[in-house]
């Protein structure tokens, strides 16, 4: 049997659309939440990503700032940028576009960002507050990444969770906001010995490897859950995921395609951190 696709441009719409709510509520208050992006160089995807993030504060009625700078600006430059939209008093959200030109240090930069308005979660102050279970802004894929679960109904407490990737910014995340939600984690790399005997055992499975097609269904538990969050691109111009999608969705329960799945919850989870902190930061929430 064919397994259910979980359909994240779906989800990521219905998101978006109790946003688009409440920030109209607010805007009757005369209160409007505010996004800064910040782009250094051509990179030619940043260059998309950052279009798509300013597209979706003016489809969901967000102030919106970006600021386009040279490839080469300084380190102080950008830090003296920082420091002005950290006291912006209407901009509630940072995000400097990664990755930086080289001549700057993106440590520095992270850590630059005032953690209330870093909405990229990356910010040493939220990773802190993610470890030990406070409040803090989350890591939009991750967070998309657990929306995601949430909505196929599937119960996450007690269950085996497997994460493949240990990356900063997706695995070491993932995994801690699944223990959060009360599963058994077991975190999978590209060292892990008899990786299969591992995956095999999960009825979640999330896949963030940086891989294609790296996962086949001899990976996979019949049933289980499996999150593809790679974004490869083939020889021939085509993006993959890290999961060999046609194969897998014989045997898993819902799973999610590459594209059409994590990837449009990212961006809405990062309006959703905006909404956030914007609250916070008004004395709102
Ligand atoms: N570059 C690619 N993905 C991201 C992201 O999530 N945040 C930032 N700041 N840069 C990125």
């Amino acid at each position: 049997m064919t397994a259910p696709i979980i359909n994240g441009k779906q989800i990521s719409e219905e998101i978006r659309k109790d946003l688009r709510e409440e920030v109209e509520r607010l805007a009757k208050q005369g209160f409007k939440p505010g996004l800064a992006v910040v782009l250094v160089g051509e990179d030619p995807a940043s260059q998309v990503y950052v279009r798509n993030k300013e597209k979706a504060c003016h489809e969901l009625g967000y102030y919106s700032e970006v600021h386009r700078l040279s490839a080469e600006t300084s380190q102080e430059e950008l830090l003296a940028l920082v420091d002005k939209l950290n006291r912006q008093s209407n901009i509630h959200g940072i995000l400097v576009q990664l990755p930086l030109p080289k001549h700057i240090d993106e440590k520095a930069v992270i850590d630059a960002i005032s953690a209330e308005k870093d909405v990229d979660g990356f910010h040493p102050v939220n990773v802190g507050n993610l470890m030990i279970g406070d409040d803090s802004l989350l890591p939009c894929t991750p967070a998309g990444v657990i929306e995601l679960i949430k909505r196929t109904g599937v119960e996450i407490s007690g269950k085996h969770a497997v994460v493949i990737g240990r990356s900063n910014i997706v695995g070491k995340p993932v995994s801690l906001l699944l223990q959060r939600e009360n599963a058994t984690v077991t975190m999978c790399h590209s060292r892990t010995a008899n990786m299969k005997e591992l995956t095999q055992l999960a009825d979640i499975l999330v896949v963030a490897i940086g891989r294609a097609n790296f996962v086949d269904a001899s990976y996979v538990k019949p049933g289980a859950v499996v999150i593809d969050v790679g974004m490869n691109r083939l020889e021939n111009g085509k993006l993959a995921g890290d999961v060999d999608f046609d194969s897998v969705k014989e045997v898993s329960g819902p799973i999610t395609p590459v594209p059409g799945g994590v990837g449009p919850m990212t961006i809405t989870m990062l309006m959703q951190n905006t909404l956030i902190a914007a609250k916070r930061l008004q004395g709102l929430a």
